[in-house]
């Protein structure tokens, strides 16, 4: 595996792949990598030909009082891991080669709507940095498929709405959460936790997990449901920012008999911010799903 810090190198790089007709996937990434990104560049493999990873840490999508100085940066380690995984390239830019114009100066990409919610509100500006950099990244690597982690389920969602919108030439997939052993999705943000925090932490993803079992016995009053989930997660000893039930595909309120749900949930735990969200599909009331169309038109 190559590391390159230019635009340049990663075109000439891909340039070449392309000349002998290899599909290239993009696995973007803020570094300090675990088994979740691990699994990111797994999946690559099993799409492309060749496979790029990038790591930059971006400042646009970190609030003011946010943690883009403390956020962990271990660029060798994460090198090795990524040359134990198959990863082809990695591209790691300094903050002047994607924003020579400065981070006030930059042109940005703005999805409205789901950028606005959920975490959107809690983190104003936040997607704005996120599809500003994934933008880029896109342009410059000019991959066919990019991975994402279902773990940001609602950044998922911006990306696959951006890349409609502006007819990017790339398939996005979602990769499944990775956890540990005790349900914590994995994050690079874990390593904030204290030990007693760190104990607590799996009962966000309890709290998840109680609210599916009650969606799937039939419970239809999400607002009970919610209220349950939160209550979890404060005796778990998180702060909750939001616990919601949200329709799967565009995360907007769901009308009751909904079956394609996503539970999503962060909380405080400290200063830690943590995020998880649930997918359940609720089955239909006869037990009998509907029929499924012949998939070739
Ligand atoms: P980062 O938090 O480093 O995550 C990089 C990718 O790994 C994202 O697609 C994320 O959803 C995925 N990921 C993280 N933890 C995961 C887990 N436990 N299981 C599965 N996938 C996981 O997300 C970002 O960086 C940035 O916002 C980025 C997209 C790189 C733009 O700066």
């Amino acid at each position: 595996m190559q590391t390159v810090s230019t635009i340049a190198e990663v075109r000439a790089r891909v340039a070449r792949w392309r000349e002998a007709a290899e599909r290239v996937a993009l696995v973007p990434t803020m570094g300090n990598l675990h088994d979740g990104h691990i699994a990111l560049v797994r999946q690559a493999r099993s799409h492309a030909d060749r496979v790029v990873v990038s790591i930059f840490v971006n400042p646009l999508q970190f609030g003011p009082n946010e943690d883009f100085s403390a956020y962990p940066r271990t660029p060798e380690q994460d090198a090795e891991r990524l040359a134990e995984a198959g990863a082809d390239l990695l591209f790691l830019p300094q903050e002047q080669e994607i924003y020579p114009h400065g981070r006030q100066g930059t042109t940005i990409v703005e999805v409205p709507g789901i950028s606005e919610i959920l975490c959107g509100a809690s983190r104003p500006g936040h997607f704005r940095g996120v599809a500003t950099v994934v933008t880029k990244l896109f342009n410059i690597v000019g991959p066919d498929v990019a991975l994402f982690g279902e773990k940001d389920f609602q950044q998922l969602l911006v990306i696959r709405r951006l890349v409609a919108d502006l007819n990017l030439p790339l398939a996005i997939r979602g990769v499944p959460i990775v956890r540990e052993a005790d349900g914590l999705a994995m994050s690079s943000r874990n390593g904030y936790l204290s030990s007693a925090e760190r104990a607590s932490a799996p009962g966000l993803y309890r709290a998840l997990q109680e609210g599916a079992a009650r969606l799937l016995a039939g419970e239809q009053v999400y607002r009970e449901v919610e209220e349950a989930m939160a209550h979890s997660i404060v005796v778990a000893g998180l702060q909750p920012d939001y616990v919601t039930i949200r329709r799967r595909e565009d995360l907007a309120e769901p009308a009751m008999g909904e079956r394609d749900l996503v539970i999503l949930a962060a909380a405080r735990l400290g200063r830690t911010r943590l995020i998880d969200n649930l997918a359940v599909t609720v089955p239909s009331p006869s037990g009998i799903e509907p029929p499924v169309p012949s998939g070739d038109n």
